[in-house]
């Protein structure tokens, strides 16, 4: 059923994302065209601890909320009775934090009487491939069925997707997200946080094959692991350690990260074989990883959707346009729903 009054030809969302340690806001139009896209990144905080602080993270949240999502509005030039819906994501995330998001969601759906979208991260993630981010002729959606890779910092999976907001999980990581795994191994290497694309930037310089490191096939599965890998390059670095080797930083980071990207492009394609898929999205925060990137799109058999780099990592305009896509099938929540910190997916 579609909301009363609600317009499902040309309908405006603010959305609000507070997942993590970026607090955003983002007015969306049908879904697809940003309006305005604001995000305040805590990281330079949480990199003098090298990951992040969650109390921290809630309590810069609440400092930036308001101003964040006042400006997405001005942005927008729009004001909230101008606005169709509310979307936000009630999770999964850190528990702090998503709460500041969603308090502000509630209060400004009552205050409004609009409707309040509760959306998945991880939708939001995959979404994000649905935003003509430049309001190009030649953009294309995905088409159904396809297969989403989803690599962040907390979460490595394959789904299925035979219609919209329809999810069937194909594959989860057993251990480390991908982006985790990058994490882990830019401290070990003494990169700075966030560790992605710390080591991107030196595996520009090094050798991808310098180092011949473990790649977790997991037979007839489309799960994940990336925790064998992270020990091997952890040993790998002790036993230069101890030998007097100087650690050469980038030929470690350029090895680490092509065993990463292999088997993420590897499970992905098979997915879209065995499920005869001919659009492939990738998202997520390690989806800005240019090897990844790469890997994906040179071949030319599957349309593959990878959102520009602004789009990769945590914003609400991918809560928007998520949040679209839930508004156009009536989709609405009570204003006291609890936030979700581990909810999945499928
Ligand atoms: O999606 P995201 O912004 O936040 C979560 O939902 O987790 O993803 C953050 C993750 C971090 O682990 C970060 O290191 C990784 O994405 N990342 C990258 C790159 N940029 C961000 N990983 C590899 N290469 C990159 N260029
Ligand atoms: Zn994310």
């Amino acid at each position: 059923m579609t909301p009363k009054g609600a317009n499902k030809n040309r309908n405006r969302i603010l959305a609000i994302e507070s997942s993590c340690d970026e607090t955003a806001a983002a007015v969306m139009l049908n879904g697809s065209t940003i309006l305005s896209n604001v995000v305040a990144s805590q990281i330079e905080m949480h990199a003098k601890f090298g990951g992040v602080f969650p109390e921290m993270a809630s309590r810069e949240h609440i400092l930036a909320i308001y101003s964040v999502v006042e400006q997405a509005l001005e942005d927008a030039h729009l004001s909230l009775p101008e606005i169709d819906a509310i979307a936000v994501t009630r999770g999964p995330g850190l528990a702090g934090s998503l709460v500041v998001g969603a308090n502000m969601a509630k209060a400004l759906a009552l205050a409004s009487g609009k409707a309040l979208i509760g959306v998945n991260h991880l939708e939001g993630h995959i979404y994000s491939a649905w935003i003509n981010p430049d309001g190009s002729d030649d953009f294309i959606a995905p088409r159904f069925p396809c297969i989403a890779l989803i690599v962040s910092g907390g979460h490595t999976s394959l789904t299925l997707m035979k219609d919209h907001l329809q999810y069937e999980n194909l594959g989860d990581t057993l251990d480390d997200a991908a982006g985790e795994a990058f994490d882990k191994v830019a401290r070990l290497l003494n990169l700075p946080y966030p560790g992605g694309p710390s080591i991107q930037k030196a595996a520009e310089r090094g050798s991808a094959t310098r180092f011949d490191f473990p790649r977790a096939w997991l037979d007839h599965s489309f799960d994940f692991s990336f925790s064998g890998l992270k020990t091997a390059v952890l040993r790998e670095i002790k036993h230069m350690h101890s030998a007097g080797i100087i650690i050469p930083t980038e030929d470690v980071a350029a090895s680490f990260q092509q065993a990463v990207v292999d088997v993420l492009a590897a499970k992905t394609f098979t997915a879209a074989e065995e499920y005869r898929a001919s659009h492939i999205i990738v998202a997520g925060g390690v989806s800005a990883n240019n090897a990844l990137r790469k890997a994906m799109t040179v071949q030319k058999k599957y349309t593959v959707h990878i959102p520009p780099l602004k789009l990769c990592t945590d914003n609400a305009a991918m809560i928007g346009a998520a949040g679209h896509f839930r508004y156009i099938q009536g989709h609405s929540d009570a204003l006291d729903f609890d936030v979700l910190p581990t909810w999945p997916l499928a």
